[in-house]
């Protein structure tokens, strides 16, 4: 596992919306401060969603061939991840749900073909983006329990949520400087946070597969 290396995982279908919007100030951020940043576009893969086929429990690969299989050399290579996705009727998007549910495959792996493979010590670092255009209280919750939860099976830990409401044009996000400024933050941040668990990610603590 490279460190210094996040990747960044865009989840909305639009191209230029908030979310992405979001996304690309926490890139520049990240970038910033020293790191490597891959960036994903979920739009743009070939990504079936997962067939319930359990094909996995062979050997923890899944059998569906497409874009999953980068996704997930990358994803698993990077010390950080940063995943942007507007709220979908109080969920992800279909696109980031699609991602996860592949992500189920490595799960399969670690609990029912190689049970006995220790889990890191060392945890690595998710940042979640999401906007929302309504402005309930719960608006995010489902969604939060859904991320931390995907990011367990990446043995990854929720470091920071960054959640706006009342967000609905597609451009709307630009007029909220301090919400582009704190995503901002949030990538230097979080560059600088993996950085300083490098020494233990680095090689021994790299995810057991
Ligand atoms: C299919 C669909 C479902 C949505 N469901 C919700 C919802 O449950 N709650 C909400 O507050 N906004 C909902 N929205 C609005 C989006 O979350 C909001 O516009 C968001 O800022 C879009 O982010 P994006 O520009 O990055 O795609 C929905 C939008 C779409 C297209």
């Amino acid at each position: 596992m490279d460190p210094n290396r996040i990747v960044a995982i865009y989840g909305s279908p639009r191209r230029r919306g908030n979310t992405a919007t979001l996304m690309n100030a926490a890139v520049a951020g990240a970038r910033a401060a020293g790191a490597q940043v891959d960036e994903i576009v979920l739009r743009d893969l070939k990504l079936s969603p997962c067939m319930e086929i359990y094909s996995c429990r062979e050997n923890g690969e899944c059998r569906i061939r497409d874009d999953f299989q980068a996704v997930r050399e990358r994803v698993l290579g990077a010390a950080g991840l940063m995943l942007a996705s507007p709220i979908f009727y109080y969920a992800v998007s279909a696109h980031t749900k699609i991602l996860m549910d592949r992500f189920h495959s490595l799960w399969v792996k670690r609990a029912w073909v190689k049970p006995t493979l220790p889990r890191p010590a060392e945890r690595r670092k998710g940042l979640f983006i999401s906007t929302g255009a309504t402005r309930g209280r719960r608006l995010f919750e489902g969604t939060l329990l859904s991320v931390r939860y995907f990011f367990d099976t990446l043995d990854m830990d929720l470091w920071r949520a960054l959640l706006y409401r009342g967000l609905e044009g597609e451009t709307d996000v630009l007029g909220h400087p301090d919400y582009l400024a704190e995503a901002g933050r949030a990538g230097g941040e979080l560059a600088q946070a993996i950085r300083s668990d490098g020494n233990d990610l680095n090689g021994a603590c790299a995810p057991q597969e």
